[in-house]
């Protein structure tokens, strides 16, 4: 995109006063976007008058399925029109540039009951995915103002971390199962957001962790850990049957997990 510098100053000059952005991260298949997807259940079923947005972060898609929309536009096409009108030798400013993305977003969002909904998509060649990530960002940037809060799935490992996608969080959770890799993946993630995330507060979810002693075993250095979730039967049912996690009942523990996390992260902000 042309005239980046002048992007970047424009997003600093947002005030993205009081609007709550949490991300979910760890390494891949630990529960991010069913805990996600929860979360926008909880949330949605908590503030029915606050402005909530889901954003699908992860090229690899999921949580439009669970959480039951169908995506017509993503960040992605989005791109690839802006882009167009760029090569085409159009000669808008770089401020107009991002007001046109703008009025796109939002068009782009689905809205469902509650929230609304944008996934980044899924570009055709490995090389577009820093092009997406970082035009994500600024995605994140230019709507925040708009919602109360903001839950982003984010795509598995250290990448969008380390890119400073992230960089305007202000909860990241991290989730992380039983495997040795999954929590050393969310120490991992957690220090090198100590340099490259202004977030306010920061913890673990451990999903899908099995009865005994196990939780005692895990090595989450001074992780705080927001909940602990067992294997969930009716998140498993919800899942091969291609249902939405939105309609799984309050007492299921996956959501029951993500409403006390949720109430630790908020504890202290609200
Ligand atoms: N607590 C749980 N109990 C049972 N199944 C779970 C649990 N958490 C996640 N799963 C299942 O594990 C799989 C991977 O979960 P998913 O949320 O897609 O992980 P990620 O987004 O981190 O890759 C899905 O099939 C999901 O339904
Ligand atoms: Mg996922």
């Amino acid at each position: 995109m042309k005239n980046h510098t002048d992007v970047q100053i424009f997003q600093m000059e947002i005030i993205m006063s009081d609007t709550k952005i949490i991300a979910l991260a760890g390494k891949g298949g630990v529960g991010k976007t069913s805990i996600a997807a929860a979360m926008v259940k909880v949330l949605a079923g908590r503030y029915p008058d606050r402005k909530i947005l889901a954003i699908d972060a992860d090229p690899a898609v999921g949580l439009s399925t669970a959480l039951g929309i169908e995506v017509s536009m993503t960040i992605d096409d989005i791109r690839k029109k802006v882009v167009a009108t760029v090569e085409d030798g159009d000669t808008k400013s770089a401020m107009e540039l991002l007001g046109e993305a703008k009025y796109h977003i939002f068009d782009a969002m689905a809205e469902a009951d509650g929230f609304s909904f944008i996934a980044v998509g899924r570009p055709e060649s490995a090389g577009c995915y820093c092009k997406i990530n970082s035009y994500l960002k600024e995605v994140i940037a230019l709507v925040a103002d708009n919602f109360d809060y903001i839950v982003i799935d984010g795509e598995a490992g250290i990448e969008q971390i380390n890119r400073r996608v992230m960089e305007r969080v202000t909860h990241l959770v991290l989730v992380t199962d039983a495997s040795r890799k999954g929590t050393q993946v969310a120490q991992t993630i957690r220090k090198v957001a100590d340099d490259l995330v202004m977030y306010e507060r920061v913890g673990v979810i451990l999903n899908r962790i099995p009865d005994g002693p196990v939780r005692a075993c895990m090595d989450l250095g001074d992780l705080e850990v927001l909940a602990c979730i067992g294997a969930d039967a009716q998140l498993a049912a919800c899942d091969i049957a291609g249902r939405s996690v939105l309609e799984l009942p309050e007492d299921a523990e996956v959501v029951r997990g993500v409403a006390e996390a949720l109430n630790r992260l908020e504890g202290e902000t609200v």
